[in-house]
Protein backbone atom coordinates (compact mmCIF):
# COMPACT_ATOMS: atom_id res chain seq x y z
CA UNK A 1 0.00 0.00 0.00
CA UNK A 2 2.89 2.31 1.55
CA UNK A 3 4.96 2.00 -1.82
CA UNK A 4 2.01 2.44 -4.08
CA UNK A 5 1.06 5.82 -2.15
CA UNK A 6 4.48 7.07 -2.92
CA UNK A 7 4.81 5.78 -6.36
CA UNK A 8 1.34 7.48 -7.03
CA UNK A 9 2.75 11.18 -4.99
CA UNK A 10 5.40 10.98 -7.46
CA UNK A 11 3.68 10.84 -10.60
CA UNK A 12 1.19 13.44 -9.55
CA UNK A 13 4.05 15.87 -8.43
CA UNK A 14 5.49 15.23 -12.04
CA UNK A 15 2.70 16.09 -13.61
CA UNK A 16 2.12 18.88 -11.75
CA UNK A 17 5.51 20.05 -12.49
CA UNK A 18 4.93 19.45 -16.44
CA UNK A 19 1.11 22.02 -15.65
CA UNK A 20 3.53 24.67 -14.36
CA UNK A 21 6.51 24.26 -17.19
CA UNK A 22 3.58 24.45 -19.59
CA UNK A 23 2.13 27.83 -18.39
CA UNK A 24 6.18 29.41 -18.19
CA UNK A 25 5.93 28.45 -21.83
CA UNK A 26 3.00 29.63 -22.40
CA UNK A 27 3.91 32.84 -21.06
CA UNK A 28 6.98 33.14 -22.97
CA UNK A 29 5.80 31.60 -26.32
CA UNK A 30 2.78 34.24 -25.80
CA UNK A 31 5.57 37.18 -25.26
CA UNK A 32 7.55 36.39 -28.16
CA UNK A 33 4.85 35.54 -30.70
CA UNK A 34 3.03 39.09 -29.40
CA UNK A 35 6.63 41.27 -30.61
CA UNK A 36 7.06 38.96 -33.39
CA UNK A 37 3.63 39.34 -34.49
CA UNK A 38 4.27 43.66 -34.59
CA UNK A 39 7.58 42.84 -36.36
CA UNK A 40 5.84 40.63 -39.05
CA UNK A 41 3.15 42.92 -39.79
CA UNK A 42 6.31 45.57 -41.09
CA UNK A 43 8.28 42.91 -43.16
CA UNK A 44 5.13 41.58 -44.43
CA UNK A 45 3.78 45.10 -44.97
CA UNK A 46 6.54 46.92 -46.98
CA UNK A 47 7.74 43.96 -49.11
CA UNK A 48 4.17 44.80 -50.26
CA UNK A 49 4.92 48.32 -50.85
CA UNK A 50 8.11 46.95 -52.75
CA UNK A 51 6.32 44.83 -54.48
CA UNK A 52 3.82 47.30 -55.79
CA UNK A 53 6.95 49.77 -57.03
CA UNK A 54 8.88 47.52 -59.01
CA UNK A 55 8.73 46.62 -62.29
CA UNK A 56 6.83 43.00 -62.91
CA UNK A 57 10.14 41.30 -64.58
CA UNK A 58 12.31 42.38 -62.43
CA UNK A 59 14.87 39.85 -60.15
CA UNK A 60 14.44 42.44 -57.74
CA UNK A 61 10.30 41.95 -57.49
CA UNK A 62 10.86 38.34 -57.04
CA UNK A 63 13.08 38.86 -53.71
CA UNK A 64 10.36 41.31 -52.36
CA UNK A 65 8.00 38.26 -53.35
CA UNK A 66 10.00 35.94 -51.44
CA UNK A 67 10.25 38.01 -48.63
CA UNK A 68 6.39 38.45 -48.18
CA UNK A 69 6.31 34.75 -48.34
CA UNK A 70 8.40 34.15 -45.87
CA UNK A 71 7.10 36.22 -43.58
CA UNK A 72 3.49 35.31 -44.10
CA UNK A 73 5.00 31.61 -42.99
CA UNK A 74 6.04 33.35 -40.27
CA UNK A 75 3.44 35.10 -39.29
CA UNK A 76 1.50 31.33 -39.28
CA UNK A 77 3.75 29.81 -37.00
CA UNK A 78 3.36 32.77 -34.39
CA UNK A 79 -0.53 32.36 -34.93
CA UNK A 80 -0.04 29.06 -33.45
CA UNK A 81 1.85 30.34 -31.06
CA UNK A 82 -0.45 32.86 -29.45
CA UNK A 83 -3.16 29.80 -29.58
CA UNK A 84 -0.57 27.99 -27.43
CA UNK A 85 -0.19 30.85 -25.30
CA UNK A 86 -4.23 31.13 -24.60
CA UNK A 87 -3.93 34.90 -26.55
CA UNK A 88 -5.83 34.39 -29.38
CA UNK A 89 -9.45 36.65 -29.92
CA UNK A 90 -12.07 33.63 -29.50
CA UNK A 91 -15.31 34.04 -30.88
CA UNK A 92 -17.05 31.73 -29.02
CA UNK A 93 -20.66 30.60 -30.03
CA UNK A 94 -22.83 27.46 -29.32
CA UNK A 95 -21.90 24.82 -30.59
CA UNK A 96 -23.14 20.41 -31.38
CA UNK A 97 -19.89 19.00 -32.43
CA UNK A 98 -21.64 15.94 -33.67
CA UNK A 99 -22.83 18.57 -36.78
CA UNK A 100 -19.04 20.09 -36.50
CA UNK A 101 -17.93 16.80 -37.52
CA UNK A 102 -20.56 15.71 -39.57
CA UNK A 103 -19.66 18.77 -41.38
CA UNK A 104 -15.74 18.28 -41.64
CA UNK A 105 -16.12 14.75 -42.87
CA UNK A 106 -15.38 15.15 -46.19
CA UNK A 107 -12.40 17.23 -45.53
CA UNK A 108 -11.18 14.72 -43.21
CA UNK A 109 -11.18 12.16 -45.22
CA UNK A 110 -9.61 13.81 -47.97
CA UNK A 111 -7.38 14.68 -45.38
CA UNK A 112 -6.08 11.63 -44.13
CA UNK A 113 -6.50 9.74 -47.21
CA UNK A 114 -7.28 6.49 -49.03
CA UNK A 115 -5.63 3.82 -46.95
CA UNK A 116 -7.10 5.23 -43.73
CA UNK A 117 -10.48 4.41 -43.08
CA UNK A 118 -12.43 6.95 -41.02
CA UNK A 119 -15.53 5.89 -38.40
CA UNK A 120 -17.89 8.70 -37.07
CA UNK A 121 -19.40 7.57 -33.92
CA UNK A 122 -21.43 10.16 -32.35
CA UNK A 123 -23.58 9.88 -29.57
CA UNK A 124 -26.94 11.90 -30.49
CA UNK A 125 -27.55 12.98 -27.19
CA UNK A 126 -24.34 15.09 -26.56
CA UNK A 127 -24.75 18.43 -24.77
CA UNK A 128 -23.45 21.77 -26.11
CA UNK A 129 -20.50 23.41 -26.10
CA UNK A 130 -19.18 27.33 -26.45
CA UNK A 131 -16.39 27.58 -28.02
CA UNK A 132 -14.71 29.26 -31.01
CA UNK A 133 -16.17 27.12 -34.25
CA UNK A 134 -13.06 27.72 -36.35
CA UNK A 135 -10.33 26.98 -33.72
CA UNK A 136 -12.09 23.86 -33.17
CA UNK A 137 -11.85 22.65 -36.44
CA UNK A 138 -8.40 23.33 -36.09
CA UNK A 139 -8.12 21.20 -32.80
CA UNK A 140 -9.83 18.53 -34.97
CA UNK A 141 -8.04 19.04 -37.81
CA UNK A 142 -4.53 18.77 -35.68
CA UNK A 143 -5.29 15.34 -34.38
CA UNK A 144 -6.53 14.17 -37.14
CA UNK A 145 -3.11 14.97 -39.38
CA UNK A 146 -1.32 13.34 -36.52
CA UNK A 147 -3.12 10.11 -36.68
CA UNK A 148 -2.38 10.46 -40.19
CA UNK A 149 1.36 10.69 -39.41
CA UNK A 150 1.14 7.82 -36.63
CA UNK A 151 -0.60 5.63 -39.68
CA UNK A 152 1.88 4.48 -42.15
CA UNK A 153 -0.15 0.99 -42.76
CA UNK A 154 -3.44 2.65 -43.00
CA UNK A 155 -6.06 1.36 -41.24
CA UNK A 156 -9.51 2.28 -39.10
CA UNK A 157 -9.98 5.21 -37.30
CA UNK A 158 -12.67 6.48 -35.14
CA UNK A 159 -13.56 10.10 -34.04
CA UNK A 160 -16.36 10.15 -31.67
CA UNK A 161 -18.70 12.39 -28.92
CA UNK A 162 -20.05 11.51 -25.78
CA UNK A 163 -21.35 13.33 -22.63
CA UNK A 164 -18.67 12.64 -19.83
CA UNK A 165 -18.48 13.68 -16.51
CA UNK A 166 -15.00 14.41 -14.51
CA UNK A 167 -14.96 13.87 -11.14
CA UNK A 168 -12.95 14.55 -8.50
CA UNK A 169 -10.63 10.85 -8.19
CA UNK A 170 -9.95 12.49 -11.76
CA UNK A 171 -9.21 15.60 -11.41
CA UNK A 172 -6.97 14.36 -8.44
CA UNK A 173 -5.04 12.55 -11.29
CA UNK A 174 -4.82 15.01 -13.82
CA UNK A 175 -3.65 18.18 -12.46
CA UNK A 176 -5.15 20.96 -14.95
CA UNK A 177 -8.84 19.11 -15.35
CA UNK A 178 -11.70 20.61 -13.64
CA UNK A 179 -14.42 18.64 -11.97
CA UNK A 180 -17.89 19.08 -13.66
CA UNK A 181 -19.94 17.95 -16.68
CA UNK A 182 -18.42 17.80 -20.71
CA UNK A 183 -18.89 16.57 -23.84
CA UNK A 184 -15.96 14.56 -24.75
CA UNK A 185 -14.60 14.16 -28.20
CA UNK A 186 -12.14 11.36 -28.83
CA UNK A 187 -9.88 10.55 -31.39
CA UNK A 188 -8.54 7.27 -31.64
CA UNK A 189 -6.25 5.54 -33.72
CA UNK A 190 -4.19 2.53 -33.12
CA UNK A 191 -0.97 3.50 -35.22
CA UNK A 192 2.59 3.66 -33.78
CA UNK A 193 1.37 5.04 -30.45
CA UNK A 194 3.85 6.69 -27.71
CA UNK A 195 6.46 6.15 -25.57
CA UNK A 196 6.79 8.08 -22.26
CA UNK A 197 9.60 10.46 -23.12
CA UNK A 198 7.07 11.63 -26.29
CA UNK A 199 3.82 11.90 -23.82
CA UNK A 200 5.83 14.14 -21.22
CA UNK A 201 6.95 16.51 -23.71
CA UNK A 202 3.59 15.83 -25.90
CA UNK A 203 1.89 20.08 -25.85
CA UNK A 204 5.22 21.86 -25.93
CA UNK A 205 5.47 24.12 -28.87
CA UNK A 206 7.92 22.76 -31.35
CA UNK A 207 8.04 19.42 -29.40
CA UNK A 208 8.17 16.94 -32.46
CA UNK A 209 9.37 13.28 -33.60
CA UNK A 210 9.65 14.00 -37.29
CA UNK A 211 12.30 14.60 -38.54
CA UNK A 212 13.61 17.96 -39.08
CA UNK A 213 11.32 19.96 -41.77
CA UNK A 214 8.42 17.44 -41.83
CA UNK A 215 6.54 18.91 -38.38
CA UNK A 216 6.76 21.95 -36.78
CA UNK A 217 5.40 20.54 -33.57
CA UNK A 218 3.14 23.31 -32.78
CA UNK A 219 -0.07 21.31 -33.85
CA UNK A 220 -0.87 19.24 -30.19
CA UNK A 221 0.39 23.16 -28.67
CA UNK A 222 -2.42 24.41 -30.44
CA UNK A 223 -4.74 21.93 -29.52
CA UNK A 224 -3.87 22.91 -26.14
CA UNK A 225 -4.01 26.34 -26.17
CA UNK A 226 -7.32 26.27 -27.67
CA UNK A 227 -9.17 23.67 -25.56
CA UNK A 228 -8.18 25.55 -22.04
CA UNK A 229 -8.91 29.00 -23.30
CA UNK A 230 -12.06 27.33 -23.97
CA UNK A 231 -12.34 26.18 -20.52
CA UNK A 232 -11.04 22.15 -21.48
CA UNK A 233 -8.73 20.03 -21.04
CA UNK A 234 -7.18 17.15 -23.56
CA UNK A 235 -6.57 13.76 -21.75
CA UNK A 236 -4.24 11.24 -23.60
CA UNK A 237 -3.75 7.57 -23.35
CA UNK A 238 -1.20 5.88 -25.42
CA UNK A 239 1.30 3.18 -25.72
CA UNK A 240 4.31 2.23 -28.03
CA UNK A 241 2.72 0.12 -30.94
CA UNK A 242 -0.80 -0.32 -29.70
CA UNK A 243 -1.97 3.43 -30.54
CA UNK A 244 -3.49 6.32 -28.98
CA UNK A 245 -6.26 7.85 -27.99
CA UNK A 246 -6.75 12.12 -27.56
CA UNK A 247 -9.80 12.78 -25.54
CA UNK A 248 -11.00 16.64 -25.70
CA UNK A 249 -13.55 17.94 -22.91
CA UNK A 250 -15.02 21.00 -23.33
CA UNK A 251 -17.52 22.10 -20.73
CA UNK A 252 -21.20 21.56 -21.74
CA UNK A 253 -23.36 24.44 -21.06
CA UNK A 254 -26.95 25.08 -20.85
CA UNK A 255 -27.57 27.94 -24.04
CA UNK A 256 -29.39 27.45 -26.73
CA UNK A 257 -27.49 27.09 -30.08
CA UNK A 258 -26.04 30.11 -31.28
CA UNK A 259 -28.62 31.83 -33.85
CA UNK A 260 -26.37 30.94 -36.74
CA UNK A 261 -26.50 27.01 -36.04
CA UNK A 262 -30.24 26.92 -34.85
CA UNK A 263 -33.23 27.26 -37.51
CA UNK A 264 -32.99 27.95 -41.53
CA UNK A 265 -32.06 31.51 -42.38
CA UNK A 266 -34.35 33.77 -43.17
CA UNK A 267 -35.41 33.89 -46.83
CA UNK A 268 -33.58 36.81 -48.41
CA UNK A 269 -37.02 38.60 -49.35
CA UNK A 270 -38.25 38.26 -45.37
CA UNK A 271 -40.25 40.98 -44.49
CA UNK A 272 -41.73 41.41 -40.99
CA UNK A 273 -45.15 43.18 -40.77
CA UNK A 274 -45.79 43.20 -36.85
CA UNK A 275 -45.34 45.97 -34.50
CA UNK A 276 -42.64 45.78 -32.00
CA UNK A 277 -42.46 47.60 -28.94
CA UNK A 278 -38.95 48.53 -28.58
CA UNK A 279 -36.88 49.07 -24.88
CA UNK A 280 -33.43 50.04 -24.75
CA UNK A 281 -31.87 52.40 -22.56
CA UNK A 282 -28.67 52.99 -25.00
CA UNK A 283 -29.46 55.05 -27.28
CA UNK A 284 -26.57 53.89 -30.15
CA UNK A 285 -28.60 50.30 -29.79
CA UNK A 286 -31.99 51.19 -29.46
CA UNK A 287 -31.34 53.72 -32.92
CA UNK A 288 -29.70 50.49 -34.33
CA UNK A 289 -32.18 48.20 -33.28
CA UNK A 290 -35.10 50.22 -34.41
CA UNK A 291 -33.34 50.93 -38.09
CA UNK A 292 -32.86 47.12 -38.46
CA UNK A 293 -36.16 46.57 -37.83
CA UNK A 294 -37.52 49.35 -39.67
CA UNK A 295 -35.54 48.18 -42.74
CA UNK A 296 -37.27 44.58 -42.80
CA UNK A 297 -40.87 46.11 -42.77
CA UNK A 298 -41.59 46.24 -39.16
CA UNK A 299 -43.28 48.66 -37.27
CA UNK A 300 -41.23 49.94 -33.95
CA UNK A 301 -42.58 52.22 -31.59
CA UNK A 302 -39.04 52.69 -29.76
CA UNK A 303 -38.63 53.70 -25.73
CA UNK A 304 -35.37 54.35 -23.51
CA UNK A 305 -37.54 53.44 -20.03
CA UNK A 306 -40.13 51.46 -18.98
CA UNK A 307 -41.85 53.92 -18.26
CA UNK A 308 -41.87 55.64 -21.56
CA UNK A 309 -42.89 52.34 -22.92
CA UNK A 310 -45.57 52.00 -20.70
CA UNK A 311 -46.88 55.65 -22.12
CA UNK A 312 -46.26 54.52 -25.37
CA UNK A 313 -48.29 51.43 -25.20
CA UNK A 314 -51.25 53.09 -23.22
CA UNK A 315 -51.46 55.38 -26.45
CA UNK A 316 -51.36 52.80 -28.99
CA UNK A 317 -54.30 52.10 -30.79
CA UNK A 318 -53.53 49.25 -32.51
CA UNK A 319 -52.16 45.81 -31.75
CA UNK A 320 -48.58 44.95 -30.60
CA UNK A 321 -47.12 41.94 -31.12
CA UNK A 322 -43.89 42.14 -29.21
CA UNK A 323 -42.14 43.62 -26.46
CA UNK A 324 -38.25 43.61 -27.56
CA UNK A 325 -36.90 44.71 -24.15
CA UNK A 326 -33.70 44.98 -22.57
CA UNK A 327 -33.05 43.18 -19.38
CA UNK A 328 -31.23 45.56 -16.89
CA UNK A 329 -32.20 48.49 -17.09
CA UNK A 330 -32.41 51.82 -14.69
CA UNK A 331 -35.64 51.64 -13.56
CA UNK A 332 -37.92 49.26 -14.42
CA UNK A 333 -36.48 46.28 -15.31
CA UNK A 334 -37.71 44.47 -18.57
CA UNK A 335 -39.60 41.56 -16.58
CA UNK A 336 -41.50 44.16 -14.50
CA UNK A 337 -42.31 45.76 -18.07
CA UNK A 338 -43.50 42.71 -19.41
CA UNK A 339 -45.76 42.20 -16.26
CA UNK A 340 -47.18 45.21 -16.26
CA UNK A 341 -48.57 45.65 -19.94
CA UNK A 342 -49.34 41.39 -19.67
CA UNK A 343 -52.83 42.23 -18.67
CA UNK A 344 -53.91 44.81 -21.27
CA UNK A 345 -51.77 43.60 -24.38
CA UNK A 346 -53.21 39.85 -24.82
CA UNK A 347 -51.03 37.99 -26.48
CA UNK A 348 -47.98 40.17 -26.45
CA UNK A 349 -44.66 38.29 -27.00
CA UNK A 350 -41.84 39.15 -25.13
CA UNK A 351 -37.97 38.88 -26.21
CA UNK A 352 -35.10 39.89 -23.78
CA UNK A 353 -32.06 41.67 -24.90
CA UNK A 354 -29.35 41.13 -22.56
CA UNK A 355 -25.37 41.35 -22.49
CA UNK A 356 -24.57 38.80 -19.53
CA UNK A 357 -24.78 35.60 -20.01
CA UNK A 358 -27.44 33.37 -19.60
CA UNK A 359 -25.91 31.99 -16.31
CA UNK A 360 -25.54 35.38 -14.90
CA UNK A 361 -29.21 35.71 -15.84
CA UNK A 362 -30.44 32.60 -14.18
CA UNK A 363 -28.77 32.92 -11.41
CA UNK A 364 -30.20 36.63 -10.93
CA UNK A 365 -33.51 34.91 -11.25
CA UNK A 366 -34.46 38.10 -13.55
CA UNK A 367 -36.05 35.50 -15.98
CA UNK A 368 -38.16 32.53 -15.77
CA UNK A 369 -39.22 29.62 -18.06
CA UNK A 370 -40.32 29.80 -21.46
CA UNK A 371 -38.33 33.17 -21.91
CA UNK A 372 -36.92 34.32 -25.62
CA UNK A 373 -33.37 35.90 -24.96
CA UNK A 374 -31.39 37.53 -27.71
CA UNK A 375 -27.48 37.89 -26.43
CA UNK A 376 -25.76 41.21 -27.18
CA UNK A 377 -24.02 42.07 -29.15
CA UNK A 378 -26.36 41.04 -32.08
CA UNK A 379 -25.99 40.67 -35.80
CA UNK A 380 -28.97 41.97 -37.85
CA UNK A 381 -29.49 38.21 -38.77
CA UNK A 382 -29.93 37.60 -35.16
CA UNK A 383 -31.62 40.04 -34.48
CA UNK A 384 -34.39 39.21 -37.42
CA UNK A 385 -34.41 35.28 -36.63
CA UNK A 386 -35.11 35.65 -33.00
CA UNK A 387 -37.88 38.18 -33.63
CA UNK A 388 -39.49 36.13 -35.95
CA UNK A 389 -39.20 32.89 -34.36
CA UNK A 390 -40.98 34.06 -31.11
CA UNK A 391 -43.19 35.67 -33.77
CA UNK A 392 -44.31 32.29 -35.02
CA UNK A 393 -44.36 30.71 -32.23
CA UNK A 394 -47.34 33.01 -31.48
CA UNK A 395 -49.09 31.80 -34.19
CA UNK A 396 -50.85 28.14 -33.62
CA UNK A 397 -49.44 25.27 -36.19
CA UNK A 398 -46.65 27.40 -36.56
CA UNK A 399 -43.31 25.63 -36.93
CA UNK A 400 -43.69 24.64 -33.07
CA UNK A 401 -40.20 23.35 -33.19
CA UNK A 402 -38.81 26.69 -32.29
CA UNK A 403 -40.81 27.19 -29.06
CA UNK A 404 -38.00 25.78 -27.25
CA UNK A 405 -37.80 28.16 -24.25
CA UNK A 406 -34.06 29.08 -23.71
CA UNK A 407 -34.03 29.62 -19.64
CA UNK A 408 -35.60 27.09 -18.28
CA UNK A 409 -37.27 23.89 -18.44
CA UNK A 410 -35.14 20.59 -19.95
CA UNK A 411 -33.66 22.72 -22.31
CA UNK A 412 -31.46 24.89 -19.74
CA UNK A 413 -31.44 23.70 -16.10
N1 LIG B 1 -1.78 10.09 -32.77
C1 LIG B 1 -0.47 10.05 -32.53
N2 LIG B 1 0.22 8.88 -32.55
C2 LIG B 1 1.52 8.83 -32.29
N3 LIG B 1 2.27 9.90 -31.99
C3 LIG B 1 1.68 11.10 -31.96
C4 LIG B 1 0.29 11.24 -32.21
N4 LIG B 1 -0.03 12.54 -32.08
C5 LIG B 1 1.11 13.19 -31.78
N5 LIG B 1 2.15 12.33 -31.69
C6 LIG B 1 3.54 12.66 -31.35
O1 LIG B 1 3.56 13.96 -30.78
C7 LIG B 1 4.48 14.79 -31.47
C8 LIG B 1 3.98 16.21 -31.44
O2 LIG B 1 2.80 16.37 -32.20
P1 LIG B 1 2.41 17.77 -32.80
O3 LIG B 1 1.15 17.62 -33.54
O4 LIG B 1 2.45 18.76 -31.71
O5 LIG B 1 3.59 18.12 -33.76
P2 LIG B 1 3.96 17.41 -35.14
O6 LIG B 1 2.83 16.58 -35.63
O7 LIG B 1 5.27 16.72 -34.95
O8 LIG B 1 4.16 18.65 -36.10
P3 LIG B 1 3.01 19.60 -36.70
O9 LIG B 1 1.71 19.12 -36.14
O10 LIG B 1 3.36 20.96 -36.23
O11 LIG B 1 3.15 19.43 -38.15
C9 LIG B 1 4.57 14.18 -32.85
O12 LIG B 1 5.80 14.49 -33.46
C10 LIG B 1 4.45 12.69 -32.54
O13 LIG B 1 5.66 12.16 -32.08
MG1 LIG C 1 0.90 17.40 -35.69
Amino acid sequence: MFAEDVTEKRSLERQLQVAQKMEAVGRLSGGIAHDFNNLLGVIIGYSQVLKKRLEVETPLREHAEEIEKAGQRAASLTRQLLAFSRQQVLAPAVLNLNALLTDMEKMVSRLIGEDIELGLRLDPGIGRVKADLSQIEQVVMNLVVNVRDASPHGGKRVIGTENAVLDQEYTRRHPGSRVGSYVMLSVIDNGTGMNAETLAHLFEPFFTTKESGKGTGLGLATVYGVVKQSGGYVGVDSEPGRGSCFRVYLPQIKEALSNDAAGAPLPATFRGTETVLLVEDADALRKLAQALLEENGYRVLAAESGVEALKIAEKEQERIHLLLTDVIMPGMNGRALAERLAPQHKGLRVLYMSGYTHTAIAEHAVLESGTYLLQKPFTEEALLQKVCEVLCADAPGKSASKQAPVLAGSDAR
